[in-house]
């Protein structure tokens, strides 16, 4: 199979407040505010224009969750595949600006998934705030009441590869060109969107993004922990949106394609399995609850 996914892109976000959620991703994450315009703020932690897009509207809700893809032809490719299953074409204009070519199609129950060039690198090298040292938006898990189906999805249109999956196919996790462990996630739930996910320098960063909930009166989800499928280190807060994000460092890297087989991890009940933190730790019977339902449009 052909990759035609390079790397994760970017989420758009429609919220009544864009200035408050902006403020949130800056003071908790580090991001940067690269460009506001209309009812749009834009943020990054790296040289590209944005990976988080802040869209005013009534309710909150994810406009789309954006996958770079390896050139225009893939672009290409996708559209014609997804033409092909029959699946929902939202547009074919890029969702935000700097971005050449786009494809948003709806997959199935309701996820909302733009396949786009790569998002222009408009911004310096590095953003180095005041707070937590981000180096990119990592990763997205969506929820799904059946995980095999967007399996399809992201293995046959989208030319992914699974990493990591648990026995009955409640969890899986999926890899792109960059080989990073896992730039898409799928586990069981109402349909939305769980969490959006972020690479950090350093663990000391995850210890002042806690400190910074602290001063804002808010906590932790969970974590601090080591994820079994990834290896990456994990804390997790709940945004203003509702949404869940994840603050991640050192990723599991799977340097041959070819050879690596996705691995099968039991689960059992209490979720205290080593597949979901090696450190020994369950999440909160609440974890899976947050998350953020798809739409097509912003409401006045
Ligand atoms: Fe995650």
């Amino acid at each position: 199979m052909t990759h035609l996914i390079r790397q994760m892109g970017h989420v758009a976000i429609a919220t009544p407040d864009p200035a408050g959620s902006a403020a949130d991703l800056a003071d908790i994450v580090g991001l940067k505010v690269t460009d506001r315009r209309d009812d749009r703020i834009f943020l990054s932690s790296n040289q590209r224009h944005h990976e988080v897009t802040l869209i005013r509207s009534e309710a909150p809700g994810v406009l789309a969750v954006g996958l770079e893809a390896i050139d225009a032809a893939a672009v290409d490719e996708v559209t014609r595949r997804a033409v092909s299953e029959n699946l929902e074409i939202l547009d074919e204009k890029p969702l935000g600006p700097y971005t050449e070519r786009a494809v948003r199609i709806v997959l199935p129950f309701g996820s909302i998934v733009e396949v786009h060039t790569p998002v222009r690198r408009s911004e310096g090298q590095r953003h180095i705030g005041p707070g937590a040292r981000a180096r990119r938006i990592e990763h997205v898990n969506l929820k799904a009441p059946d995980v095999l189906v967007l399996k399809d999805v992201f293995t046959k249109l989208f030319g992914m590869q699974l990493s990591d999956r648990t026995a009955g196919d409640e969890f899986n996790w999926f890899r792109c060109h960059d080989g990073y462990h896992h730039t898409l996630a799928v586990f069981r739930g109402e349909p939305g969107l769980h969490h959006y996910a972020f690479d950090f320098h350093a663990l000391e960063d995850l210890a002042g993004m806690a400190d910074t909930l602290v001063l804002k009166d808010r906590a932790l989800l969970w974590g601090p922990g080591r994820h079994g499928a990834g290896g990456n280190v994990f804390q997790y807060y709940v945004d203003p949106n509702n949404c869940v994000v994840e603050m991640s460092v050192g990723m599991d890297r799977i340097e041959n394609d070819e050879l690596y087989e996705a691995r099968t991890w039991a689960i059992s009940e209490g979720l205290a399995d080593r597949w979901i933190n090696q450190w020994g730790s369950p999440p909160p019977a609440t974890f899976t609850d947050p998350g953020l339902p798809f739409v097509r449009t912003v409401t006045a």
